[in-house]
């Protein structure tokens, strides 16, 4: 762990060096007999700077060596990554834009940082991407896994949609977000440009993401036509709810004291087969994936729905026994049009997603 002399102010030292168990300086003047300027960059296998500011990455592109992290970057030989926090102005001044254009010139990896609430009472572009995030990212700097998505758009919806029964109730489901933004964000670090429509989730937004915010199925349904035109691949995460109330009160429904009138249902728009219809029509278009949740004759439902809804891969989760719904974790059987099923042993939702854009991008043109 280097800290510069500004971190310092914020965090002391102490309290980096009782959590990281090592001695802890922002100088080159100490321990001067182990060479730490040198060695430490010598050492590593990755160097991650995060949070970034504006100052550092203009010290970095310029080779300005006044501190222990700064002698680091020079003399680092593995990859270096920089997750970047700042106000919104800083990011978007030349300067910066030019000194991250440098770094990234010369091999270093800077992540977009995340739009959200920044330091005071402002937010924009700027905010330091969540530590999942820039974990996940040097997992798979690690790993050596491959940009194999750059220069693909995919589009992916999560989360839940809410079928409003008056202003304060819905119908809705369990569905958090979680594998819809673990697609989103693996697919980011594969390097895609991707498009999230996030139904009623409350997770951060991936950092690079173009998030659209919808509630109800008809709202999602909208979204995803009007995105999938220039997408390569669509994967629907999304719970969609296929029933809406036939009709929405105005205002409040209050309890009279009489049996309640029933709420009648009308079918919503099947999302899913409607991508896979149209491009059975136009004979070509994205790759498309879809997501059943099924709690009997799991692989008999799926196989039939996969059929049904004419997509390239269907994610077919067993739910319950704590999986799917709200956890971090998956298992599932991912169904493949015209090929053999491929199982996936339950792990972290990132894993799940891994494999999905594995089989993905296999389908490509
Ligand atoms: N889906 C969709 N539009 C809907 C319902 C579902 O696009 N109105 C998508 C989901 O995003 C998911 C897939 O279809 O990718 C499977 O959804 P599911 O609810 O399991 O399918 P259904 O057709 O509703 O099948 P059933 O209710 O018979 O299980």
């Amino acid at each position: 762990m280097v800290p510069t002399r500004e971190a310092l102010r914020f965090v002391g030292e102490p309290t980096w060096a009782a959590l990281s168990g090592n001695p802890v300086t922002a100088e080159v003047w100490e321990s001067v007999h182990e060479v730490p300027h040198v060695r430490i960059g010598q050492r590593a296998d990755l160097v991650v700077v995060a949070p970034a500011t504006a100052d550092v990455l203009a010290k970095a592109a310029h080779g300005i060596a006044g501190d222990l992290l700064t002698n680091t970057l020079l003399t680092a030989r593995c990859p270096v990554v920089f997750a970047p926090a700042m106000h919104t102005e800083m990011w978007e001044h030349p300067a910066t834009r030019a000194n991250v254009a440098t770094l990234r010139e010369r091999g270093a990896l800077v992540i977009d940082p995340a739009v959200g609430r920044l330091t005071g009472a402002d937010s924009g572009r700027g905010r330091l991407p969540d530590p999942p995030e820039i974990f996940e990212f040097c997992r798979r700097v690690l790993a050596g896994r491959p940009s194999d998505l750059a220069g693909r758009h995919v589009l992916v919806s999560a989360g839940g949609t809410r079928e409003a029964i008056d202003p304060v109730r819905f119908i809705g489901n369990r569905s958090s977000g979680l594998q819809g933004y673990a697609l989103a964000r693996t697919a980011l670090a594969r390097g895609a440009q991707v498009t999230l429509i996030a139904a009623n989730v409350a997770l951060p937004d991936p950092a690079g993401a173009k998030v659209v915010r919808v509630e109800s199925a008809r709202q999602l349904r909208e979204a995803v036509v009007e995105a999938a035109g220039q997408a390569d691949a669509v994967v629907m995460a999304a719970a969609v709810a296929d029933f809406r109330p036939a009709s929405r009160s105005d205002s409040k429904i209050k309890k009279s004291g009489a049996e309640p009138d029933p709420i009648h249902l009308v079918q919503n728009p099947d999302i899913l087969a409607e991508l896979g219809e149209r491009r059975r029509e136009e004979g070509a278009g994205p790759v498309i994936v879809g997501f059943a949740a099924e709690t009997d004759d799991v692989l008999e439902n799926g196989r039939a729905k996969l059929e049904r809804k004419g997509c390239d891969l269907l994610v077919v989760n067993q739910v319950g026994d704590g999986l799917a719904f709200g956890t971090p974790d998956n298992a599932a059987v991912v169904l493949v049009a015209g090929g053999d099923p491929v199982e996936i042993a339950r792990g972290p939702k990132e894993d799940l997603a891994d494999v999905v854009w594995d089989l993905v991008a296999a389908r490509l043109p």
